[in-house]
């Protein structure tokens, strides 16, 4: 018995230092940090919230633990379009934290179908060669959200500093994440943006990725276990020119060993974007692998719908808002009753 389990140690060593080897080869130290992966899975998770009024204040059930005493400034709503997005303020990160919520129109089944007929059929501007799915080029860039999200980082940033953007997403957020992450690097001129996103579809071809990498050499992309979303739209190797072509930094999130000794590991993948033995390794046939991330749910209480819950209150918060549009919005330093009262 003692044997038994000591093997059973032994092999499980031996799968951990396989799969962190690469590492120590000639790559630079990946910037990985697994604790602020967490955190960021968990202001991610939180603008699932359907009670925008919950949300705003920060009382919500999700909105505790590792990023409790957030200052939410910011909250964009395309209630037309069925997108989300939150900017605010995290004093213990000493960040402005970005997140976005994606689109999940009528189920994520039937956005996830959808997926694999997505076209490159998008130049990027300003970047020659670079194609992107037009669709989700627009969910950020054409819509009342990256109006919403600027305005959100200028009003933190005049409150509080120059202080660095954290920006990530989960599933169609974590597209919208990536766009956002690379104007405010390329439009905005800001300097200190991290990006980490959670199952995230494909969004560009190769010649993009190269480009993405480049401005955002430390991006993150975590992937989960079998989930379906990252491998699509599909990645064509007959056609590297024309097939999508994921950025680099994949993080594969995936159970190691052997009966009772299994155990999760963050894997840090190649700086290819499409590394072989990371979740390219395994089918991608899971949808229920998509709604948790690092032991966080990724999905909205009520499944596939875009109903969004708000008390009469809160609504007095509405400003400037065009059609379709709810901007709940304060200003930072305020507390939500003291800007209430200033109305
Ligand atoms: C990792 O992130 C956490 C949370 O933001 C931070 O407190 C910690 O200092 C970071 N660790 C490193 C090594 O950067
Ligand atoms: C953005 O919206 C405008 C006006 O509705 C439209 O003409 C344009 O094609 C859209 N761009 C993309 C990339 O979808």
């Amino acid at each position: 018995m003692e044997r038994r389990r000591w093997l059973q140690a032994a092999v499980l060593m031996c799968l951990l230092l396989l799969c962190s080897g690469r590492e120590l080869k000639d790559e630079p130290a990946p910037v990985y940090n697994s604790t602020l992966a967490k955190t960021l899975a968990e202001y991610t998770s939180a603008v699932y919230t359907t009670d925008l009024s919950q949300l705003f204040t920060w009382t919500c059930e999700k909105c505790n633990d590792l990023t409790q005493g957030f200052e939410m400034i910011e909250l964009i709503i395309d209630v037309q379009n069925c997108l989300e997005a939150y900017v605010g303020f995290a004093s213990d990160m000493n960040a402005i934290v970005v997140a976005f919520r994606g689109t999940q129109e009528n189920s994520i089944q039937n956005w996830i179908e959808d997926l694999f007929w997505k076209q490159l059929d998008f130049d990027y501007p300003g970047m020659a060669e670079a194609k992107v799915h037009s669709g989700f080029y627009s969910a950020y860039h054409n819509t009342t959200l990256r109006d919403g999200v600027i305005n959100g980082i200028q009003k933190t940033m005049e409150a509080y500093g120059n202080v660095p953007i954290m920006v990530t997403g989960h599933s169609m957020g974590a597209s919208m994440a990536s766009f956002c992450a690379l104007d405010l690097i390329v439009n905005y001129g800001l300097k200190d943006v991290t990006l980490l996103t959670f199952g995230q579809p494909r969004i560009g071809n190769a010649v993009f990725a190269s480009h993405f990498k480049k401005y955002l050499p430390n991006a993150i992309r975590v992937t989960n276990e079998h989930d379906i979303v990252p491998h699509l739209p599909p990645y064509y190797h007959y056609f590297p020119q024309k097939t999508y072509h994921h950025f680099p930094r994949e993080v594969w999130v995936h159970n190691v060993g052997l009966d009772s000794l299994v155990y999760p590991i963050e894997q840090i993948c190649d700086d290819s974007g499409e590394d072989p033995a990371c979740s390219r390794s395994v089918s991608g046939n899971s949808v229920q692998d998509h709604l948790h991330y690092l032991g966080i749910s990724m999905h909205s209480e009520s499944r596939g719908s875009c109903r969004i819950v708000t008390d009469g209150n809160m609504l007095r918060y509405k400003i400037g808002a065009p059609d379709g549009t709810i901007i709940l919005s304060k200003q930072p330093g305020l507390s939500v009753d003291q800007q209430l009262s200033a109305l």
